[in-house]
């Protein structure tokens, strides 16, 4: 599969997303859900997600890298959302389930907002400066 030779590039990505991972196994543990439910939502992300698996496989080896870079824009972009509404969940809830929100998106959130970053700019752009990254902090809370 052409678009493995991308991983190493990603690795500390896909390091943050297992950490995130469990970091929503541990909020739902505590909001007492079960994580491994099965709802509409979540077969249509399932599908999302072998979709762009698929995109990558598909492509010529000399495009895997640009493809497998485009299904990462998407993957982060949703996630960044995700994230978002998670952190703007936790200014509105209260009591236990607000904490536990709120000290779920502290854990995440600003490893999300570089993932997005560095997704949503070209790799020539500049660093995001400081008062950007805490606007994109504050945004977030
Ligand atoms: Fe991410």
């Amino acid at each position: 599969m052409a678009w493995k030779c991308t991983v190493p590039r990603f690795a500390v990505r896909l390091e943050h997303t297992e950490t995130h991972v469990q970091v929503l196994r541990d909020l739902f543990a505590k909001l007492d859900l079960d994580a491994e439910t099965e709802t509409p939502g979540r077969a249509v992300v399932r599908h999302i997600g072998e979709s762009l698996v698929k995109a990558m496989e598909t492509g010529e080896p000399d495009a895997a890298e640009l493809v497998a870079a485009e299904c990462v824009v998407h993957a982060e972009t949703k996630d960044h959302l995700d994230w978002e509404l998670i952190g703007m969940l936790a200014g509105k809830a209260k009591g236990d389930v607000g904490q536990a929100l709120k000290e779920a998106h502290e854990q995440v959130e600003e490893e999300e907002d570089e993932h997005w970053y560095k997704t949503s700019r070209p790799r020539s752009a500049p660093p995001a400066p400081r008062q950007e990254r805490g606007r994109m902090k504050k945004k977030a809370s």
